[in-house]
């Protein structure tokens, strides 16, 4: 990552939802700095939660910036990947709070990537019915999405983020130098959900994000720090006007409904998160097009750009007897739906989204066309 000394004084981005408002600090070099955790809520204990792969690279640094504001400061190491996002997960967090006599006080520190931050998240909302937590998210797309707005869930064999609950941290702190180790494969997942927000609600941040793909993929601190700021900004204002998605804050599920069908129907785990939003938003582009909303040359945009962030756009089959079948059964459970009819993300192109069904047959043709190779 380059560096710029402007970078080290974070910026902030206020999330507004009255007594559970919060700030999103983003900056360089902030993990190891105990003033980047003042003035959260005092107690006797912190406890970090974070997975077998982040410690070893991040967790002695935010222990020891927690220390001289907690007098014990414990940990939990999960097992890492969306595979283990289950309730086996969860009651390892549940143990070590239980074993160690935690209070209803004690504050929990999610150190690592959405898959961490959605558990602790959810510890956090049900242990003693609500203790409060900390965002330290260290993937781009933990810092983009999944560390602000309070979903918190875990998956559930028959469906993603089946189980879970809206509860708010009490800050989210974005360390943009954490991206440093971060995997290409990864940083790619990330880039997904910062393309997400241009179509949605802001073409001139996709204009700015094809002319700065390259510096995006190459990590310039300059070029993160805006796509993490600005794609905060996007999120903060739709979850401002809807914490609980009674209906705007679906638009943020653009390329998700298609997405979350190729997760669960591949195996959680075999496609990052990001890698099927991304090859999702050019299939709900496509069904955006079939239904008279969008153009080609949008899909095409579109395509070309998730492409260069180094993304898949072919989707996978998921049954070779009956796949259109297959993904439209899967797509039925989406949170989203409504009485059985499959609800979309579909968007005009110009920076507007709009949540509708769509004709079985349309969304039939996009599967078997984005699925060939
Ligand atoms: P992840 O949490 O699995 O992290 C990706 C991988 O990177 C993991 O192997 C992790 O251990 C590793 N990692 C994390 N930080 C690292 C670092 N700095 N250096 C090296 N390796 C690092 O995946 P993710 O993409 O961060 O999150 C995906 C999850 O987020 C999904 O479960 C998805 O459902 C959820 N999500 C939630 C929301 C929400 O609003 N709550 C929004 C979007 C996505
Ligand atoms: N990532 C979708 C949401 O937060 O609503």
């Amino acid at each position: 990552m380059q560096s710029t000394s402007e970078n080290t004084v974070p910026q902030q981005v206020a999330i507004a939802l009255g007594d559970r408002s919060y700030s999103i600090d983003i900056g360089t070099a902030l993990l190891h700095k105990t003033s980047s955790f003042s003035g959260l809520p005092r107690a006797s204990t912190a406890m970090v939660v974070t997975n077998h792969t982040v410690a070893p690279l991040y967790l002695e640094q935010l222990r020891s910036a927690l220390a001289p504001v907690y007098p014990r400061v414990l940990q939990v190491s999960l097992p890492d990947g969306e595979a283990f996002k289950t309730w086996e997960s969860l009651n390892l967090i549940f143990d070590a709070l239980l074993a160690n006599e935690c209070d209803r006080k004690t504050v929990l520190f999610a150190l690592g990537g959405g898959v961490v931050g959605d558990m602790t998240g959810f510890a956090a909302a049900s242990f003693m019915r609500g203790v409060p937590f900390v965002q330290v998210p260290t993937t781009l797309l933990a810092q983009v999405d999944s560390s602000v707005g309070g979903k918190t869930a875990i998956n559930h064999p028959l469906g993603k983020n089946m189980v879970g609950a809206f509860y708010q941290p009490q800050r989210v702190v974005c360390d943009l130098s954490t991206l440093d180790t971060l995997p290409e494969r990864e940083l790619s997942a990330g880039l997904a959900e910062v393309i997400k927000y241009g179509p949605i609600a802001d073409m001139a941040f996709l204009d700015w994000i094809e002319a700065n793909m390259q510096g995006l993929r190459a990590r310039d601190t300059r070029a993160l720090a805006h796509a993490v700021r600005r794609s905060c900004e996007i999120k903060a204002e739709v979850v401002g006007q809807d914490e609980r998605e009674s209906g705007l804050r679906a638009i943020l599920n653009f390329g998700h409904t298609f997405g979350h069908a190729i997760e669960a129907g591949m195996g959680y785990g075999q496609w990052l998160h990001g890698e099927a939003v991304g090859c999702g938003m050019v299939m709900a582009a496509r069904l955006s097009a079939r239904v008279g909303l969008a153009d080609e040359a949008f899909v095409g945009r579109l395509q070309t750009l998730v492409e260069a962030a180094g993304l898949p756009v072919t989707a996978p089959v998921l049954d070779a007897a009956d796949n259109v079948g297959r993904y439209l059964s899967l797509m039925r459970l989406d949170k989203k739906s409504d009485a059985g009819e499959i609800r979309f993300v579909l968007v005009d192109g110009r920076g507007t989204a709009v949540v509708q069904g769509a004709p079985d047959s349309l969304v039939a043709e996009v599967i078997a066309e984005s699925c060939q190779a």
